[in-house]
């Protein structure tokens, strides 16, 4: 019996120094492995912290190379930034020129979106397009136009009228005749002409030649058709076109549609259509080939922000 006793301590006495030598070399393996893992891991974070690094530094230069182009375009208004910023992000379009145009003008916003209403007290220089709106019961100083210089009876802003009337008799000693075909035109007159083109051509044509009831600045009575206020014509290829290409602008008048700027403007070329903002505004416009949009948001806006 002892002596069994004896066999079985032995045994367990074996076993249990086997199973210490098994589990110190289990550990050991782990730990060997853990040690190997924990260096390579050491190294991959190291370079994935110094990639992050990298592509941090990469990314402040690219937002600074950005912010410094922005700046340096001319008609750069700091507190559109944002904006800019988005339009470069949403838009394929590195003309930076181009994008600070387009977000001042407003752009970024679709037309008779994020619209508000014309500021009155900006006077013969109130801007009224496709984002700012006359209310409908707003009528200027009005004058009748001296039957000499219009088609048919007609009114127009009281400030307005002794420049247009002092264009047409300089034209005059040019050999060069200009009249009025239309010039104020009521909420309702408006409305009315709107909508007759937008049954015959559609509200996606109507739209980029006519405004809506509101958003014209015929109802300021600062804006007048020249001869003719018909595409068929080709007002554009007339002496009088060019007299007043070269002309308009010493009266305070602007060819308020030019070619290639619809996409500013919201509008076609339109060579029969003046607008009078007077002369200071109008020799910029004129000398700086920029639309009166663009002008109002840099030199009429941002100054007040
Ligand atoms: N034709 C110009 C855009 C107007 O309707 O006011
Ligand atoms: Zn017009």
């Amino acid at each position: 019996m002892k002596k069994r006793i004896i066999i079985l301590s032995i045994i367990i006495s074996l076993l249990s120094l086997y199973i210490g030598f098994l589990s110190f070399h289990n550990n050991n393996s782990k730990n060997d492995t853990y040690n190997v893992n924990k260096g390579n891991g050491l190294k991959v974070r190291e370079k994935v912290m110094k990639k992050r690094e990298d592509n941090k530094d990469k990314d402040k230069d690219i937002k600074e190379e950005v912010l410094a182009r922005l700046k340096s375009e001319e008609y750069y208004i700091p507190t559109n930034l944002d904006r800019y910023l988005n339009y470069l992000e949403n838009n394929p379009i590195t003309d930076y020129e181009e994008v600070v145009k387009r977000v001042n003008v407003g752009i970024d916003y679709e037309f008779y979106t994020h619209r508000k209403q014309a500021d009155y007290s900006k006077n013969t220089l109130i801007l009224v397009n496709k984002y700012n709106y006359v209310r409908k019961s707003f009528v200027p100083d009005l004058v009748d136009i001296e039957s000499k210089y219009t088609k048919k009876s007609a009114k127009m802003a009281k400030d307005a009228y002794p420049y247009f009337k002092e264009m047409v008799e300089m034209a005059r000693l040019d050999g060069i005749t200009l009249f009025n075909v239309s010039a104020y035109r009521s909420f309702e007159t408006q409305k009315a002409i709107y909508h007759g083109y937008e049954i015959v051509d559609g509200k996606e044509n109507a739209d980029r030649y006519s405004a809506r009831a509101g958003y014209s600045e015929h109802q300021t009575g600062l804006a007048l058709d020249i001869n003719t206020s018909s595409s068929l014509d080709h007002f554009e290829n007339s002496l009088e076109f060019a007299w007043l290409s070269r002309n308009a602008y010493k009266y305070g008048f602007i060819l308020r549609y030019p070619l290639g700027k619809e996409y500013l403007t919201g509008f076609k070329f339109e060579p029969w259509h003046y607008r009078y903002v007077g002369v200071d505004a109008a020799t910029y416009i004129y000398e700086n080939h920029i639309t009166f949009d663009e002008y109002y948001a840099y030199f009429l806006v941002q100054n007040e922000l």
